[in-house]
């Protein structure tokens, strides 16, 4: 079996593609961002205005809920990076070219919203994160594999999952129920772009399955969340991790094995000898995830009975 090129796989696709977004369109909830800031907590910063310097003691969120919307939203700021990759992958014609517009227009509410959120109820320092959001957007963001069109697809697929979880347990570990409804609300709708992708790497399995499982192995073994060009992203991450918000065993039995499951991998019919070597590749990865989180929780563990005592 020859593999498709990248056109033909686009135009292939260009009908699937016309479906979901009819899907999404259907599916999506107009809402606004406005609605969900608390506005009357604000007060007016130091600077051209006189108001007041923020201090941390402006805020009661709990620092590693702080940490975990600071990433999350600079991954979103991040959005003309992606967008423009994306655009640059799909196009901007027809059915692919709306979906990468609309697409990046609702990114683009998260960023809003939780900025807002965050200037508005002094959560974070404000001037750190807008300086943290001119290192974060001045890098960009590069993919691996970002000229290949169904490693962007499952990319894709994890990512948006993976942002879901990351947002709604920022949500419940800010304790402000404010915060959890937006966060719970933003996720939703990564809950809907994650279905999209997933389903049009589902019509490439359909379509060329031994390409589509070669992408799939090749994007988990080196997986990476979008936001790790962030500054101290290591720290942050670690923290993160320890907080229960976004870790190993989230990673591996949210976000990559549900995926998997839809997409019935272990199953699929039809792989060349180099969709076999991705498939046994992939039963590797997950072995080896479920080593690696495993011993996490374990150390995890031991840190808090350690802090405990
Ligand atoms: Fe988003
Ligand atoms: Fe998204």
């Amino acid at each position: 079996m020859t593999n498709l090129s990248q056109t033909a796989l686009l135009h292939e696709l260009e009908v699937v593609v016309e479906k979901n977004l009819d899907r999404h369109l259907s599916m999506a909830k107009e809402w606004f961002p406005h609605e969900y800031v608390p506005w009357s907590e604000g007060r007016t910063f130091d600077g051209p205005l006189g108001g007041e310097a923020w201090s941390p003691e402006d805020s009661t969120l709990p620092e590693v809920a702080r940490t975990a919307l600071i990433v999350n939203l600079l991954t979103e700021d991040n959005l003309p990076s992606y967008h423009h990759q994306i655009a640059t992958l799909f196009g901007r014609d027809g059915a692919w070219g709306t979906w990468v517009h609309r697409w990046t227009a609702e990114e683009g509410r998260h960023g809003i919203a939780i900025r807002d959120y965050l200037t508005v109820t002094r959560a974070v320092d404000p001037v750190a994160l807008e300086r943290a959001r001119m290192v974060h957007m001045s890098a960009g963001f590069h993919n691996a594999h970002d000229e290949e069109m169904l490693h962007s697809l499952a990319y894709v697929s994890f990512q948006e999952l993976a942002t879901r979880i990351a947002h709604r347990n920022t949500g419940r570990a800010t304790g402000d129920p404010v915060c959890e409804a937006l966060l719970a609300r933003i996720a939703a709708d990564e809950n809907l772009h994650m279905i999209f992708y997933r389903n049009l790497l589902g019509a490439a399995f359909e379509l060329a399955p031994g390409q589509t499982m070669r992408a799939v192995a090749d994007v988990l073994a080196d997986f990476q969340m979008p936001g790790s060009g962030i500054e101290g992203f290591v720290r942050k991450s670690v923290a993160i991790a320890l907080a229960g918000i976004y870790d190993l065993r989230q990673h591996r039995d949210e976000v990559v094995m549900p995926v998997l499951r839809q997409w019935d991998v272990m199953n699929v019919t039809g792989l060349d000898a180099d969709g076999e070597a991705a498939r046994e590749q992939i039963a590797a990865h997950l072995d080896d995830l479920e080593r690696a989180a495993s011993r996490f929780e374990e150390k995890r563990e031991a840190r808090r009975a350690r802090q405990s005592r």
